[in-house]
């Protein structure tokens, strides 16, 4: 489809698309549409195949209307683009998908003529994307600090605790049968809770063992587990994208990162609760600054009261804990294992809707 310049000023229109291949498109984070007069598709990239949920072959052809609600504020900016022959932009107009779902997107309509008419060039970026993004920078630098920090720790604790456990293990054996053993006992058992503790609090020790994995073989496991823990209290719901190919992870760790985030959802929701797991691919997604051609997204998602405001802030750091008996490690073993997939955990909660979502790169075996 050739197009000439109708407003040289604008980059996209400047270029003409026609010196753009699906390829270079289907790189772009923003997501590209393209329709003509009738307000038909006529072009979406792959970044707007997931921002409006549909695939670029059922919508093209098909009249926008069927990806999107179309109120009097989206009309009016695509009549004024194709009448003045000039770009709109709008900041935060709501998009409004035909699954219900709501998305605020920052907006570019630019006008390109061709040889059938004045068509329109849609560029969408979801206002909310850019700064998860860079939140998710955010907690990707502090979990790196923090390792830091307790490698560091777990160091300077760990030996001078050898030290102690030891003697007073001599001790024990040098006081001998004088009823003072008990002393000596309580050193070393608080000795070795305390390695434990730096331990755990180190995360799993060892080398990722990468094997090519289904994902849902892990959820299942997860699932089943929790089944069982609850003795079968808690309603269980699965929300597949069986499409989803596989890709390389560490089996085990994945599955304590799942069972550790299902686990606080069962404990959050208690007898009446539920729990669904959720699978997506996203396309061209960036993790912790780095982007991706292909991302699995597994949410967790429950029923229960939320998470509560004061832990909100710190929930992914260790010993961070709203429950008595909890170590509040859980969720910060969680979210280092992630991190050293190239992944990432992010929650959002309100009352009545906890989501955590794991994003990790799928480097496809
Ligand atoms: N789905 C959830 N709903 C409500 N609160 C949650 C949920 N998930 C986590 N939390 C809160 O976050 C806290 C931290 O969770 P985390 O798993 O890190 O530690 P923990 O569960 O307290 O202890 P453990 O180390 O045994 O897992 C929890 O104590 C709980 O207060
Ligand atoms: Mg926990």
């Amino acid at each position: 489809m050739k197009y000439s310049h109708l407003q040289p000023h604008h980059p996209a229109a400047s270029q003409g698309l026609d010196r753009f291949d699906d390829g270079t498109l289907n790189m772009l984070a923003t997501s590209i549409l393209l329709i003509d007069e009738q307000c038909c598709v006529l072009a979406l990239n792959l970044a707007g195949e997931t921002l409006f949920d549909a695939s670029a072959s059922r919508a093209l052809g098909e009249p926008l209307e069927l990806l999107t609600a179309l109120d009097k504020e989206w009309r009016d900016l695509l009549h004024q683009a194709q009448a003045e022959e000039f770009p709109v932009v709008r900041r935060g107009i709501m998009l409004r998908l035909r699954s219900g779902h709501q998305q605020a997107v920052d907006l570019t309509v630019s006008p390109i003529a061709s040889e059938s008419g004045i068509h329109l060039l849609l560029e969408l970026v979801a206002v909310d994307r850019l700064h998860a993004i860079s939140e998710g920078e955010t907690i990707w630098e502090s979990q790196e600090s923090l390792r830091q920090i307790i490698k560091g720790l777990a160091h300077e604790v760990k030996n001078p605790l050898g030290g102690i456990r030891g003697a007073a293990q001599l001790l024990g054996k040098e006081l001998g049968d004088q009823g003072l053993s008990e002393y000596t006992e309580i050193i070393m058992a608080e000795a070795d809770r305390l390695r434990t503790l730096v331990d755990k609090m180190l995360g799993p020790r060892e080398k990722l063992d990468l094997v090519p994995t289904n994902i849902h073989q892990i959820t299942e496991r997860v699932l089943q587990l929790i089944e069982v823990e609850s003795q079968g209290n808690v309603c269980l719901d699965r929300d597949y994208d069986p499409s989803l190919p596989e890709f390389s992870a560490d089996k085990d760790q994945i599955t304590q990162v799942l069972l550790n985030i299902a686990r606080n959802a069962w404990q959050a929701t208690g007898e009446s609760g539920q729990i669904t797991i959720r699978t997506r691919s996203r396309r061209q997604y960036t993790l912790g600054g780095q982007r991706h051609k292909l991302v699995c997204a597994i949410e967790v998602i429950d029923n229960g009261p939320g998470i509560h405001e004061d832990i909100m802030p710190r929930l992914f750091l260790p010993m961070v804990t709203g429950s008595p008996n909890g170590t509040g490690l859980g969720l910060s073993i969680a979210q280092m294992i992630a991190n050293r997939h190239g992944g990432l955990i992010q929650c959002q909660s309100e009352p009545g809707a906890t989501v955590f979502t794991v994003f990790l790169p799928m480097e496809i075996c």
